[in-house]
């Protein structure tokens, strides 16, 4: 019984405290801790999870509608590698058809501690590789609330995003280590830093990024979004978008600010995509600024892709619906992997307008360095570095 007798243990501590239930400690039961964890966030306003507890998760964590919670993860929160038990419960997230382990949400949250959240990545990445159409959880959504910080947080091997922010206000990331690594040949697709979604007001900072794919993704109705001191490695970059994608829909991602950001080894540096072609929606992407970047071995350093996933002839004739205008990519530094150093890439017609870029101070180390665009008149200090075209 010595299951019982932990789980018991860890409800004395929690009932025990002279105000009632006001401050829990949680201790491993040795079976599902994923009920017990629920119930002292339910019943508890700050609970604790030592440094040397793992509690194992195996049952979604729906943590919405809470207030004034702290919960100090000191230890470790592992989710179980059952793919049966999370692919029939895990929380299905519409945008973009996706499944989450946790969702939390409500008002005045804290998530912080030193501790590790283990999403057991490995056997997702395996299962992916053979099963295209697997879906994976995301290991934690902010999901309708107001006033979150997580600081001071790992976030182990997630199977797919590492964090969703789905309609967040007023939420700070702080002091985060994410790493997705996968230890077999199939790779940690797809485990983004972040994406933000009908939210605003979100800080993302301090913080540290080993993935593959975007470090931070802005996805539909994201504003005042800053991004400061990340250093990504092998990731997508810090991307808006992609926007515009669904038919009758109007997305808005306005007021970025992404600066000092270190990113080496990626597929992408700053990135502005959105959908063209026939059956798309529209949208508006509003005063962005990607500022000091140095980048290291970046594929595509600096784009904007307004005819995203669409040809140049499709492009012509059924140009993007989702405007950009007051961009700004200024001091960006690095080098990178391909000739075409920066590409600005809009669709015909004076979709993209007031675009700067100054300072930038990119090379190709194998040779000379192109910078491109279409169907844009670029401003600032190293608009002379671009070589533009109309279609
Ligand atoms: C609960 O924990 C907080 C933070 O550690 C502390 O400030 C507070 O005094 C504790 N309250 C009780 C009733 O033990
Ligand atoms: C999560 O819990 C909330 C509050 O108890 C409830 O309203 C909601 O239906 C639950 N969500 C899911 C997906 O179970
Ligand atoms: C995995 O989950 C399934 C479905 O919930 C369950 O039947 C099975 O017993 C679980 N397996 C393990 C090893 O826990
Ligand atoms: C692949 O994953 C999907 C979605 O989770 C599931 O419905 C399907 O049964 C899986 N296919 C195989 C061959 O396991
Ligand atoms: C995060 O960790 C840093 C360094 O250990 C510490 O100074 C800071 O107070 C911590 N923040 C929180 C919210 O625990
Ligand atoms: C934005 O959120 C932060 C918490 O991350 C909060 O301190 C700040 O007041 C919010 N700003 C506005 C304008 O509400
Ligand atoms: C982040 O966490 C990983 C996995 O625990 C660890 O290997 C790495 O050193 C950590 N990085 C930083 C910057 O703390
Ligand atoms: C974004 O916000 C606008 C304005 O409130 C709204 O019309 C639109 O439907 C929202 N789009 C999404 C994808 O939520
Ligand atoms: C340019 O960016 C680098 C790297 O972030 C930074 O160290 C430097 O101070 C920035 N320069 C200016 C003029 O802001
Ligand atoms: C462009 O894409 C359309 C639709 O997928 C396709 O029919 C057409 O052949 C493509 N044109 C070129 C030049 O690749
Ligand atoms: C152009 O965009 C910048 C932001 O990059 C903004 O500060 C400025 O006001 C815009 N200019 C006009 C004429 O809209
Ligand atoms: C660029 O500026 C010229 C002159 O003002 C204007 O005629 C042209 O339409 C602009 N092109 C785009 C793609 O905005």
């Amino acid at each position: 019984m010595r299951t019982l007798s932990n789980l018991i243990l860890g409800f004395t501590l929690c009932f025990g405290s002279a105000f009632a239930a006001s401050n829990c400690t949680l201790l491993a039961s040795g079976g599902d801790d994923g009920p017990s964890l629920l119930k002292a966030v339910q019943s508890c306003s700050t609970i604790t999870i030592p440094k040397s507890t793992t509690l194992n998760i195996e049952s979604r964590l729906n943590m919405t509608g809470v207030a004034d919670k702290h919960i100090k993860l000191e230890g470790t929160i592992k989710f179980s590698s059952n793919i049966t038990y999370w692919t029939q419960n895990a929380f299905y997230i519409p945008f973009q058809t996706q499944i989450t382990y946790w969702l939390l949400g409500g008002k005045r949250i804290s998530l912080n501690g030193g501790g590790t959240i283990d999403g057991s990545g490995q056997v997702w990445y395996d299962a992916f590789a053979t099963n295209s159409s697997l879906l994976r959880p995301i290991i934690l959504t902010i999901y309708k609330a107001k006033g979150v910080a997580i600081e001071n947080i790992t976030l182990l091997n997630s199977p797919e995003w590492n964090n969703l922010v789905n309609e967040g206000e007023d939420i700070l990331y702080r002091h985060i280590n994410i790493s997705s690594l996968s230890t077999s040949v199939n790779p940690a697709k797809n485990t983004d830093g972040w994406d933000t979604y009908r939210s605003t007001n979100v800080s993302i900072l301090d913080s540290v990024i080993v993935n593959d794919d975007d470090c931070v993704s802005l996805k539909p109705n994201s504003t005042k979004i800053r991004v400061e001191n990340l250093d990504c490695t092998g990731s997508h970059g810090i991307s808006v978008g992609s926007l515009g994608q669904y038919a009758g829909e109007y997305d808005i991602v306005e007021d970025v600010i992404a600066r000092n950001v270190k990113m080496s080894n990626a597929q992408n540096g700053a990135r502005i995509k959105a959908w063209a072609g026939p059956n798309v929606g529209s949208g508006i992407v509003k005063n962005i600024r990607f500022e000091n970047f140095i980048e290291s071995a970046v594929q595509n350093p600096v784009v904007i892709d307004q005819c995203y996933m669409t040809n140049a002839t499709l492009c012509a004739q059924y140009p993007s619906n989702t405007y950009i205008e007051d961009v700004l990519f200024t001091n960006i530094t690095g080098t990178g992997t391909e000739s075409v150093v920066a590409s600005l890439s809009c669709s015909p017609d004076g979709r993209c307008s007031n675009i700067t870029v100054s300072n930038l101070h990119l090379t190709y180390p194998s040779g000379s360095a192109q910078y491109s665009c279409q169907n844009v008149n670029v401003t600032g200090n190293a608009a002379s570095l671009f070589s533009c075209t109309s279609t």
